[in-house]
């Protein structure tokens, strides 16, 4: 628990940069294009692939290359408070972001006229969810068959109170506001380049701060790529899990 203003010790017991216990697995549902998902502590996501297939209505297709489409949704029972099925301003966010996110490392020049879309939805949710979505899509895109540049990872970093953390779970999103509060740092990152394919910031944090922890979510993401690999390489080809 923490000081006040210093957070010492994390609820759970994890070390400041330690990642919550992760997994992935491809092929989760076979009547898909591609399929995936991912897991990090509570929260775990599903990413699912159709296309590319011909995009409708006909005056938003483009000549020059498909489109990618990203849909990100909360499943009604993820979290204790039941989720309002359809869209919301969050999931409308969260979509587009995620969309910013793949959209750097595919390419859809190969298919005119098409759209690949791209569902995500999250079972269980204990914070990060957008980033353990990004993992999940940039997995069951690569499953689909999508041409892609290279791979992305991603993860949460922050700060809490003056404690900089990775991955942060609900409890540590929301609950210290007797210091400093809570800095949320969405971040994903290209596998090969290395370069930062979306940062999203949610808070304050000081420049010497915010390289360190962009650090820490470097490392984390060179582990993350790991497991998807790993992932990708056994591929269930199982409805079941
Ligand atoms: O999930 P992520 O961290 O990417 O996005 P967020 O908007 O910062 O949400 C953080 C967490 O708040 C989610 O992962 C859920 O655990 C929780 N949440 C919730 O309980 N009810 C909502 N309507 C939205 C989010």
């Amino acid at each position: 628990m923490a000081e006040k203003g210093i957070y010492t010790k994390r609820n759970d017991g994890r070390k400041m940069d330690e990642v919550r216990p992760m997994s992935a697995k491809v092929g989760i549902v076979p009547s898909a294009d591609g399929s995936a998902s991912f897991q990090t502590g509570k929260t775990k996501a599903i990413a699912v692939v159709r296309g590319p297939r011909t995009l409708h209505p006909q005056h938003m297709q483009d000549a020059k290359t498909g489109i990618l489409r990203v849909n990100y949704g909360m499943m009604p029972f993820s979290v204790e408070d039941r989720i309002r099925p359809g869209p919301n301003r969050r999931s409308e966010e969260i979509s587009k972001v995620t969309e910013w996110a793949l959209s750097s490392v595919i390419d859809l020049s190969g298919f005119p006229n098409t759209v690949v879309d791209v569902f995500i939805q999250i079972p269980q949710a204990d914070a990060g969810t957008r980033v353990a979505g990004i993992n999940a899509a940039a997995m069951a895109l690569a499953h689909a068959g999508i041409p892609m540049r290279e791979m992305v990872s991603a993860i949460g970093v922050g700060k809490i109170d003056k404690t900089l953390v990775i991955d942060l779970d609900k409890y540590e999103d929301s609950e210290f506001h007797d210091g400093e509060g809570s800095t949320d740092i969405p971040l994903v990152m290209t596998s090969r380049s290395k370069e930062i394919a979306l940062l999203q910031l949610d808070g304050k944090i000081s420049i010497p701060e915010f390289k360190a922890v962009i650090e820490m979510g470097k490392k984390a993401c060179d582990n993350i790529l790991k497991i998807q690999m790993d992932a990708l390489k056994n591929i269930t080809g199982e409805g079941n899990e």
